[in-house]
């Protein structure tokens, strides 16, 4: 028996990095996965390396999407018990120097699209007798990293409504648990963007040199423990995974 056997589990931005890590640890222990992305190319390619799984073209920003989402999802597998928020980006200046329109593109893809697929999912994960959302923080959205306003701005709003989000669902009695998880920095193309792009001495980048990098499968491991039985009593609790990274 796997640890989320005949759950159903729909995971966004799951065609790059994490997304498609987390799709491929979770199909392992059981679930049947829903891939979505806007990198079709890239999303089928991850689907088809998946007995079962499905891929869906999905803007997170797109409310009306989100509902042919979870529909088509119901379609398919008849139930939806795992949604894992984790579409993102990053764009890197100062305050001073980010237009508005790369502060907005950020806030609107991670923490609007986050709030609507909380949204979309919870009625039916309800209907379905609970569920566990689990949504992509991240230690930029803990601490002060001068190259990151947006990205902050967004994670640091992610950890918080996911506290109200599951303050919510127990006072109305869902057996919903909703979680975040902060990783540090961890192997990926988003990384990899950045260590092309920060100058050397960015101060952004000291965590990388002091703590190492993690691999994907470390936040997999942790979506895992919170999307199964094994994270039962956990829910508005931020799971910080950086190697140590915000103990300093
Ligand atoms: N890699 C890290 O070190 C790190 C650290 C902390 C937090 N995170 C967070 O983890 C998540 C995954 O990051 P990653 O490192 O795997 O990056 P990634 O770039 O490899 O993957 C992100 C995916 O999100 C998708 N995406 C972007 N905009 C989208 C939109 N509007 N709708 C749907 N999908 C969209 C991208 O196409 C991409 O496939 C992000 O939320 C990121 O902020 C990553």
């Amino acid at each position: 028996m796997g640890r989320v056997e005949g759950k159903v589990a729909l995971i966004t931005g799951g065609a790059s990095g994490l997304g498609a890590e987390d799709a491929r640890l979770l199909a392992r222990e059981g679930a049947r996965v829903v891939i979505t992305d806007v990198q079709d190319e890239l999303g089928r390619q991850v689907a088809a390396e998946i007995p079962g799984a499905l891929y869906l073209n999905h803007d997170v920003r797109d409310e009306r999407r989100w509902g042919e989402v979870i529909a088509e999802t119901l379609k398919a597998f008849g139930r939806l018990d795992i949604l894992v928020n984790n579409a993102g980006l990053v764009r890197f200046a100062s305050v001073e120097e980010m237009s508005y329109a790369d502060y907005k593109i950020q806030v609107d893809v991670m923490l609007d699209g986050t709030f609507l697929g909380c949204k979309a999912a919870i009625p039916h994960m309800t209907k379905g007798g609970g569920g566990s959302i689990i949504n992509m923080g991240s230690v930029g959205g803990m601490k002060g990293i001068s190259a990151i306003p947006a990205y902050a701005g967004a994670k640091g709003g992610i950890i918080a409504m996911t506290r109200s989000i599951a303050v919510h669902c127990q006072e109305q009695g869902y057996k919903i648990r909703v979680n975040s998880i902060a990783p540090g920095a961890i192997e990926t193309p988003m990384t990899a963007q950045a260590l092309a792009e920060l100058p050397d001495d960015d101060a952004g980048l000291d965590q990388v040199q002091d703590q190492g990098m993690g691999k994907p499968i470390d936040i997999a491991n942790a979506v895992l423990f919170l999307a199964s039985e094994d994270g039962r009593h956990i829910t508005g609790a931020n799971i910080v995974v950086d190697n140590g990274e915000t103990a300093h």
